[in-house]
């Protein structure tokens, strides 16, 4: 059985490279992962998340993308066309829902983060940042986010951009990318240029790549494995709908690979290029999800051209969240097109208003009711612990128990027709056993049962 989507297809193997890498490299990699990696201890930390990648995000991301195009449609009916197929049961479009109301969740605070970044494109144009102390770029972001109002404007001014690309349909998204990853990664290796010469940069390196086991708790790990999953866009259906426009010759593995690879180069960029800047000016690496604000201004406060250096930052900022909230929503559109048969324009408006409103709580978890917590998190921290470290990674097992178990051999070895027989052979394996039994023991570790 073969299927057309009714969205459309990527023009190429690079089209969706692109796309799919935009997706993946967003605030996960830049403000998320420093940040997360520095309230976790560090190398550790960083080993067991490089480790998911690899054994977990790698061949799951491989498997979404061979559903997503064997099923050619939003992932609810995706999964319920390839249950069909597979003869299993009908509820596995369960799966889909969980996917397009965790991307609701995630773009509802991302939406309100990329507006930070948003607004530091003007504060840092206009200078406030030249020459300012640590404490100083403190204090400017913690007058930030005390204003609700501020916060609320650039959520809603974030969230109208998104939705207006969206409505337009993601396809058109390749050309955006194609500038914006390379000129990302250029400036990301000048921020690195400069902690190596005015950071500390061997303490830097020194606390992202040494392993101390000791700084580990199971919540950590839980943390490292979420976020495995949240950076590469994985268990949520986002690269489930971009695979279901992929053209049928593509191949999966290699295409993966790269997606795999530029992702996590990324990240650690980022790493290298704030942790310098956060020991030499004796900053806490554990200040949360404020890290990459409180850090990187410095450096360019203090850097020849800095402001200008600055501000194309934080606008190659916004546009990489920007891809990537594109594909959080993604889903939930292309299901309200195929089957409340509204126009994609009405969509995107229905769509755009729920995540916007939910994304009001979490503007306000950072000032007015930063007090109003549940088990010690606010309700920022709330959602982004039931989206990163339970829902996807759900989702994310999901997807291989299906594309191992329920799926049958003679359509996934078609469907990703790998060069080699063990190359297959190995993917199979981690799908079927590893990657599920991982993130088993991973969650019960967390919750303590074992
Ligand atoms: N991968 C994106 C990032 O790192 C976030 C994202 C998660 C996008 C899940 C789509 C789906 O910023």
């Amino acid at each position: 059985m073969r299927q057309i989507s009714q969205h459309g297809e990527w023009s190429s193997r690079l089209a969706f490279i692109l796309a799919a890498t935009g997706s993946a490299v967003g605030l996960g990699n830049i403000w998320k992962f420093p940040y997360i990696a520095g309230e976790n201890g560090g190398g550790a930390f960083v080993l067991i998340y490089l480790l998911c990648i690899l054994i977990i995000g790698i061949p799951i991301m491989m498997a979404e993308i061979m559903l997503g195009r064997r099923g050619r449609q939003s992932p609810i009916n995706s999964m319920r066309t390839l249950a069909t197929e597979a003869k299993a049961s009908r509820y596995w479009s369960w799966l889909g829902w969980l996917g397009v109301i965790a991307g609701f969740l995630i773009l509802s605070y991302y939406s309100v983060i990329a507006g930070w970044a948003m607004a530091y494109v003007v504060r840092v144009a206009s200078g406030v940042f030249e020459g300012a102390t640590a404490d100083g770029v403190s204090h400017i972001f913690a007058t930030f986010v005390a204003d609700p109002e501020k916060l609320l404007a650039w959520h809603s001014l974030f969230m109208i951009v998104t939705m207006l690309v969206v409505a337009r349909g993601v396809k058109g998204l390749e050309r955006t990318v194609k500038f914006l990853m390379p000129a990302l990664l250029a400036i990301l290796i000048l921020l690195v240029g400069y902690a190596m010469e005015r950071g500390a940069f061997e303490e830097g390196v020194s606390f992202l790549f040494k392993a101390d086991f000791t700084k580990m708790t199971s919540e950590g790990v839980l943390t490292a494995m979420g976020h495995a999953f949240f950076t590469l866009s994985l268990g949520m259906g986002a690269i489930m709908v971009y695979g279901s426009y992929l053209p049928s010759k593509v191949s999966i593995g290699s295409t993966t690979m790269l997606i795999g690879l530029a992702d996590t180069m990324v990240a650690l960029l980022a790493g290298l290029a704030i942790f310098p800047i956060v020991f030499a000016n004796s900053m806490e690496p554990a200040s949360g999800p404020g890290l990459i604000f409180q850090t990187l201004p410095i450096a360019f406060g203090h850097m020849a051209y800095g402001s200008i250096f600055g501000t194309l930052f934080f606008i190659l900022l916004v546009f990489a969240a920007w891809s990537s909230s594109i594909s959080l929503i993604e889903p939930a559109v292309a299901w309200l097109v195929e089957n409340k048969k509204m126009s994609r324009m009405r969509s995107c408006i229905w769509a755009g208003l729920v995540t916007w409103g939910v994304g009001i709580g979490t503007v306000l978890s950072f000032n007015l009711t930063a007090d109003v917590t549940f088990f010690g998190k606010t309700f920022f921290d709330i959602l982004d612990y039931l989206t990163a470290n339970i829902m996807l990674p759900l989702g994310g097992v999901c997807i291989a128990v299906f594309a191992g178990w329920v799926m049958s051999e003679e359509d996934s070895v078609k469907e990703l027709s790998l060069k080699r027989q063990w190359l297959y052979k190995t993917w199979l394996f981690l799908v079927k056993f590893i990657s599920p039994l991982a993130v088993v023991i991973v969650f019960l570790k967390s919750i303590d049962v074992i």
